[in-house]
């Protein structure tokens, strides 16, 4: 059997004395697309958090392609080649588009390999050639989201973690983000998706989790998933699947 490139075992973590993960149990394989689901509240973006190094985990252990990285510095975590585009995004917005992106590459990059991985962003993102020279709080959400995943990748990170990237975006500017994250996986990234809109990360991913009330309340592939929640919409009269609690 082969090892999960990332293994999550019975992460608990806390805001002070406010218990937000009850032992969350996760893994991801190598060229996998796994979604992270929950209402808002359930513990997603406590769990990516926990797994950048950015909380000090209560317990539970964090192992990332066979290494125990429970407990050590984000930069560490990102060197390892872990890297997370945040819940809103957090672009500087002062910064040209340019300027982000070389951010977000690596420190100490050649300019021959920093002109290469550009050009893979801009056919990946052609609209953020366009805008190259622009400050980046002048985009629209769902570009200054593209800016941000762009510049993660620019550090060709191993695990993609994206933290709900289509908020406050468009239905129109969502279906171009999920199409992005498709075409990644395809490309043969590695990613965690963390969505509250359940039915629209269905689409596209591999597997599911979902987290309610910082536990895992189910796991499984897509076809699990869409029964359990389609169970629980009918049970609740719920309009909307996407947001109810799952019966396990
Ligand atoms: N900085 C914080 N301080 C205190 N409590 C927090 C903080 N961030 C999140 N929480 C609490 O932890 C729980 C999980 O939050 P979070 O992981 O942000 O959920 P999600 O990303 O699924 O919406 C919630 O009860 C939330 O109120
Ligand atoms: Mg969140």
């Amino acid at each position: 059997m082969t090892m999960p490139m990332l293994s999550v075992e019975n992460l608990q973590a806390s805001y002070g004395v406010v218990r937000a993960l009850h032992g969350v149990s996760l893994e991801v394989d190598e060229g996998e697309l796994v979604a992270l689901l929950g209402v808002n509240g359930a513990g997603k973006s406590t769990t990516l958090k926990s797994i950048m190094g950015v909380l000090r985990p209560v317990k539970g252990t964090i192992t990332f392609m066979g290494a125990d990285i429970t407990n050590k510095t984000p930069e560490y975590i990102v060197k390892k080649g872990i890297s997370l585009v945040p819940e809103g995004r957090e672009i500087f917005g002062q910064l040209t588009v340019q300027e982000n992106l070389r951010l977000g590459a690596f420190a100490s990059y050649d300019r021959e390999r920093y002109k290469a991985d550009l050009k893979e962003v801009f056919e990946l993102f052609p609209i953020l050639e366009q805008r190259l020279h622009q400050p980046g709080g002048l985009l629209s959400g769902g570009e200054q989201q593209m800016l941000a995943i762009a510049r993660a990748l620019m550090s060709h990170p191993k695990l993609l973690m994206l933290d709900e990237p289509s908020l406050g975006l468009s239905p129109a500017m969502t279906d171009q983000i999920f199409a992005l994250i498709k075409r990644l996986r395809e490309m043969g990234s590695t990613i965690l998706l963390v969505e509250q809109n359940a039915e629209r990360a269905l689409e596209i991913v591999d597997r599911a989790y979902l987290l309610a009330n910082g536990e895992v309340e189910f796991s499984g592939d897509v076809e699990e998933l869409r029964r359990k929640i389609d169970i629980a919409s009918v049970y609740f009269g719920d309009e909307d699947p996407s947001s109810c609690e799952v019966q396990s």
